[in-house]
């Protein structure tokens, strides 16, 4: 096991990831249990935070396509876009309410709004599943403590950060590429209200900080996980500190951006520069299989949205739902990249 792996390993440990034991009690109300896993006539309402947003496409796509393999009604099924608005989103929920959904998955617009969607959603006796913006601490233990039947399924951002960290300490100059002993590096954030934003930034930077490297943030700009801003923020940035040596972005679709600007400028990456990013979004799995971009950082969509599809069954089936469920993150490289794809059906 090599350095990063026992980091790695001390962290996740540290970290509780994996299944949490502690089980809200599923038995207290809600629909009539389905009979032999049967579907067809359930109905699900999907609430997601924005259309607009690539990884969260490849989400919803993966979530509807699993839902009717496993004999939902594709007409039972009612996916609506928040448009990056909570309170188009809560009517949205309202409306679910009011329409008696059986089962609802929500992926909030700001993870704050969880306890009044929780209340509003419990009260109308329907089991929720969180999805993707993970609600704080003292949310999920309201659900714990009152035998909710809520629970996210997703993953940890902080393991996320740590990998992108992680992919700049593997480099051949573990990210110093100018040689004067600091990294000097520019973050470009998702929406800073997102705990995945926050805690990718922070955790990057902790994981060079924690193998003892001096680090310099040059810049810290808000792109909202967007590539044509992402692109117009880096271009700045670079303007302004061209000795930067690495470009932490939140995501893939920033990165995506970041490596444009990093073009126009006439950098390289790998040689001038190092760029990480988050998701294994296609065009950035090409990216780094050209050298194009140092690593990314593969958020399942696949294991989080059969995840929430599975708790969303197990709640209409009258079975015991965990409050929380966690899957893990997988780093990226040049080395792992042919089975990252297959693993993505690329
Ligand atoms: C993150 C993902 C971003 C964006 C965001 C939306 O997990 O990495 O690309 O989709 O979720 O909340």
């Amino acid at each position: 096991m090599n350095k990063f792996s026992k980091v790695l390993l001390a962290g996740t440990m540290a970290l509780g990831l994996g299944a949490c034991s502690s089980k809200p009690a599923a038995s207290a109300g809600g629909s009539a249990a389905t009979k032999g896993g049967d579907y067809a006539d359930k109905k699900v309402g999907i609430a997601i935070y924005q259309f607009n947003d690539n990884f969260m496409t490849l989400f919803r796509t993966e979530l509807e396509d699993y839902l009717v393999s496993k004999g939902f009604d594709k007409s039972n099924i009612t996916i609506t876009d928040g448009a990056n608005d909570q309170a188009t989103q809560t009517a949205q929920i309202d409306n679910f309410i009011t329409q008696g959904v059986d089962v609802m998955i929500v992926n909030p617009v700001n993870s704050s709004s969880a306890p009044t969607i929780t209340d509003k959603v419990t009260s109308a006796d329907i089991p929720l599943v969180y999805i993707n913006r993970e609600p704080d601490e003292e949310e999920q233990k309201r659900w714990k403590d009152e035998g909710l039947k809520v629970t996210y399924v997703g993953a940890d951002a902080r393991q996320s950060g740590t990998y992108q960290g992680e992919l700049i300490l593997e480099t051949e100059t573990k990210g110093d590429i100018n040689g004067d002993g600091v990294v000097s590096y520019i973050m470009i954030e998702g929406d800073p209200e997102n705990v995945d934003a926050q805690y990718r930034t922070e955790y990057s930077v902790k994981a060079l900080t924690d193998a003892g490297t001096k680090v310099k943030e040059l810049d810290d700009e808000v792109a909202n996980w967007d590539q044509a801003q992402a692109q117009e923020k880096v271009q700045n940035a670079l303007s302004k500190y061209p000795e930067a040596e690495v470009v932490f972005c939140n995501n893939d679709a920033m990165a995506l951006g970041a490596l444009e600007a990093i073009k126009a400028a006439g950098k390289t990456v790998g040689k001038d520069i190092y760029l990480v990013g988050v998701d294994a979004l296609a065009d950035a799995l090409d990216k780094v299989e050209a050298g194009e971009m140092t690593g990314t950082v593969l958020n399942d969509h696949i294991a989080q949205s059969h995840g929430a599809a599975d708790a969303a069954m197990d709640y209409l089936d009258g079975k015991d739902v965990d409050y929380k469920y966690v899957k893990d993150y997988v780093k990226v490289t040049k080395d792992n990249i042919a089975d990252i794809k297959k693993s993505l059906g690329l």
